[in-house]
């Protein structure tokens, strides 16, 4: 467990990514966000992702939001755009929360795009491969990304740890049973909410494994307050307050107006930051009474919210979940001793790399206490000897159970690991919390 400022990213590229495009005849570089070759690199990003060409206001508010990034991409000089990168992906070094409330290293990649002219010849391939070994090598112990697609990612290790909840709630149909608390809600200006979210975010994200640091690019991201925000005006936000005056939650939220019946808008919640639970009780409370709203839908919310339990028709409200927060052990030592575990045990783990990185074999001993220590196995160190027995499984799986969002038992059951006795090793590797991450990177 740390709470340390994790290592910086280096500025070099992988030497095996760089060899193996450059005999497709692409070059692979890092790219400075204050540099010239930044704005090649992020029209690429944006055709990636199927937007528009930034403007020049674009351009220089992205360039803000992506100077604390290793920025790399891939170039194809034969184009006529050589500019323009053909692939692209970032990285920074963050923390991510694991269970016990301390938190772990971790790099963090996002923006992972190829241009559809050159989909689907191993550019993404080199790119993940190359971004891993580089935070490997930076000495984080694990990394972390959100997905557009789920079946992209395992290839190179990477398993959903903590999956997230789509909430579509007929409002019309619902009645608070919930808490109904003493302080007040007041709507705050979008500068102020801001700075809430910021401060809310970090004070509280150490309560649940799977949320991370609030990337730097997303201070402005749920208030709209981007220089380049385009319909930031339409985000409302409301704070509330404690007896004390204290403001311990924040909701940012958007009116989708209904085609036809102005009775029938939709609020879309962009965030729901609560301290407390008078906090979370009020502004729920809030966003489900909005007049004029029928429906209101919010994302990344958690699996077990407690809402679903202060409402009287749980059928009013729609529940999706979904993989969300993706990741990859690199040290499996540093990985698992981050962390806290339910119950005193020995546990033997045989686990197998795609890319060979974090490959081996290592007993895992939980303490009374909680901690654990990970050595290499001795010859004693039989499945017979460890109490909670072996498991045979991959770097992928060890990602899935890492923080306690599913059982070793499930992954038993569904074939995925080989568990000499998968109920012990389950009780080890249990959470009291359910892991969750609140945000998109
Ligand atoms: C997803 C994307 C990055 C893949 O890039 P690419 O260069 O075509 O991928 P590669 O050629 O390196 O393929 C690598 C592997 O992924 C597989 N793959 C690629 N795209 C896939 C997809 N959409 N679904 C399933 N598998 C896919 C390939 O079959 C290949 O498998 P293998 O090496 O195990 O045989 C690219 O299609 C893209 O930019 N998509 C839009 C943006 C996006 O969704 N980015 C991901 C953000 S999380």
């Amino acid at each position: 467990m740390t709470d340390e400022l994790s290592p910086s990213m280096p500025v070099a590229v992988d030497e095996a990514s760089r060899a193996a495009l450059a005999q497709r005849g692409l070059g692979y570089r890092t790219v400075a966000a204050e540099g010239p070759a930044f704005e090649g690199w992020l029209h690429a990003v944006s055709r990636g992702f199927q937007d528009g060409e930034r403007s020049t206001d674009q351009v220089a508010a992205a360039r803000a939001r992506n100077a604390e990034r290793r920025l790399t991409g891939v170039f194809d000089d034969s184009g006529p755009m050589p500019e323009v990168a053909v692939g692209t992906i970032a990285s920074w070094s963050s923390e991510l929360t694991v269970p016990g409330g301390g938190t772990v290293p971790a790099g963090a990649i996002s923006a992972v795009s190829v241009a559809q002219t050159h989909r689907r010849r191993g550019i993404a391939r080199a790119l993940l491969e190359g971004e891993v070994r580089t935070i490997a090598a930076a000495g984080l112990p694990l990394a972390m990304l959100t997905v557009t697609e789920s079946t992209l990612y395992g290839r190179y290790g990477f398993a959903s740890a903590a999956s997230a909840v789509t909430l579509d709630i007929d409002t019309r149909r619902v009645r608070w049973t919930g808490p109904v608390p003493d302080g007040r809600l007041d709507f705050v200006e979008r500068t102020a909410a801001r700075d809430a979210v910021v401060s809310l975010h970090e004070r509280t994200r150490r309560r649940t494994p799977g949320e991370v640091a609030l990337p730097p690019s997303h201070r402005d991201r749920f208030t709209g307050t981007d220089p380049d925000a385009k319909d930031g005006g339409d985000i409302r936000c409301v704070a509330y307050r404690d007896a004390g005056g204290e403001v311990r939650g924040i909701l940012t939220y958007t009116i989708v107006p209904h085609a036809h019946d102005i009775v029938q808008g939709t609020a879309k919640v962009t965030i729901l930051l609560a301290e407390t639970d008078d906090a979370y009780a009020a502004l729920w409370r809030f966003v489900l009474e909005l007049d004029l709203v029928a429906h209101v839908h919010a994302d990344l919310r958690s699996v077990d919210e407690p809402l679903l339990w202060m409402i009287d028709d749980r059928r009013a409200a729609s529940v999706r979940v979904v993989d969300h927060q993706y990741l990859r052990v690199l040290d499996v030592p540093a990985a698992l001793a981050a962390r806290t575990y339910a119950a005193p045990g020995r546990v033997l783990l045989r686990v197998t790399d795609p890319l060979d990185i974090a490959a081996g074999e290592y007993v895992l001993t939980a303490g009374v206490d909680g901690g654990a220590r990970v050595t290499a196995p001795t010859a004693a160190d039989t499945p017979d000897v460890a109490d909670a027995g072996s498991i045979e499984l991959s770097v992928v799986e060890l990602a899935a159970v890492y923080l306690g969002g599913v059982s070793p038992e499930t992954l038993a059951r569904a074939g995925r690991i080989r568990a000499t006795d998968a109920a012990s090793a389950s009780r080890i590797f249990a959470t009291p919390t359910v892991p969750s991450l609140g945000l998109w990177y």
